[in-house]
């Protein structure tokens, strides 16, 4: 995709954060959108705010696979075609693997992981059809390694990836007209940590407080880097220069990262 003008865009978990940065951006690049989220209150506000074209919302839980399917057989029907799927909506958990509940570990993979995984699967015939089609799926940097009390969040983030960077191999070795993308953020300003669950031993004050410190990246201007890596087809987009540090920490020191973010932990997340 080398220009957005008349695209038709979908972005999922566009009620805030970075989905609502995208959906301003897109829009600003011409692109007409089908946002969606399961927040009603924040979907109107970036839809009003946004100055497309064309804008279109749905409420959608992305943890509803059936949901997800009629959504996108819905956004074909209105827009005529489909060209880019954001499948961005997340959420957060803070808990140890001794910890954490089951339906806490289940409600992070359903959203995290089978959000995207359905988004994409739904949305893929549609790409295809279009002629120019783009997936972009939105991991972090715990897809990249772990770290402790982010072990749903990590297998989710990491499960993200895999399927992403196999689905992209798939479209080029079969010739098929679609990109592919995966986002790897770093500490972005959103929402995010406030709307986190927490296991009960767990300081939420502290621990929100601990990513408000870290998160160096405006909403905003990761969207532009999202942007700039769609159009440039680039396989994994690194947001911010956190993201960047953990990509090379990652690849320099390979499972060496370990202690060190252990020790980094100890301090900032044991608190
Ligand atoms: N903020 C960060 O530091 C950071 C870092 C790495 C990755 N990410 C990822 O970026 C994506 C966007 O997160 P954000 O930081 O903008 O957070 P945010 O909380 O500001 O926005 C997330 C949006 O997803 C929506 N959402 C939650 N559950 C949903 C569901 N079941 N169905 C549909 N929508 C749902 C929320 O209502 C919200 O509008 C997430 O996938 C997140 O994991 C964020």
């Amino acid at each position: 995709m080398k220009e957005l003008n008349n695209k038709v865009a979908v972005v999922t978990g566009a009620g805030s954060g970075i989905g609502r940065a995208l959906a301003k951006l897109l829009a600003a690049r011409g692109c007409r959108l089908a946002l969606s989220d399961v927040n009603e209150v924040g979907l109107k506000e970036t839809a009003e705010s946004c100055g497309a074209k064309e804008v279109r919302t749905y409420l959608l839980d992305v943890s509803d696979r059936d949901a997800i399917y009629a959504h996108a057989d819905q956004v074909a029907k209105d827009f005529g075609q489909v060209n880019l799927i954001i499948n961005n909506a997340g959420v957060a958990l803070s808990a140890s693997v001794r910890e954490m509940t089951d339906d806490d570990f289940k409600w992070v993979m359903d959203i995290d992981f089978w959000g995207v995984a359905h988004g994409t699967r739904a949305f893929l015939p549609h790409l295809i059809a279009s002629g120019d089609g783009h997936v972009v799926n939105v991991s972090s940097v715990f897809g990249l390694i772990g770290v402790p009390k982010q072990s749903a969040y990590n297998a989710a983030k990491f499960a993200v990836r895999g399927f992403t960077e196999a689905l992209r191999q798939e479209m080029q070795v079969e010739g098929q007209p679609v990109a592919v993308s995966c986002v790897h953020p770093g500490g972005i300003r959103t929402n995010i940590a406030n709307a986190a669950r927490m296991g009960k031993s767990e300081n939420a004050d502290a621990q929100r407080k601990g990513f408000d410190k870290l998160a160096m990246t405006t909403p905003e201007k990761a969207a532009e880097t999202i942007v700039k890596g769609i159009l440039r087809d680039e396989s994994r987009i690194l947001v911010g220069p956190d993201a960047w540090g953990i990509d090379a920490l990652n690849r320099l020191l390979g499972a060496a990262y370990q202690p060190l973010v252990a020790r980094f932990s100890r301090k900032n997340l044991y608190v």
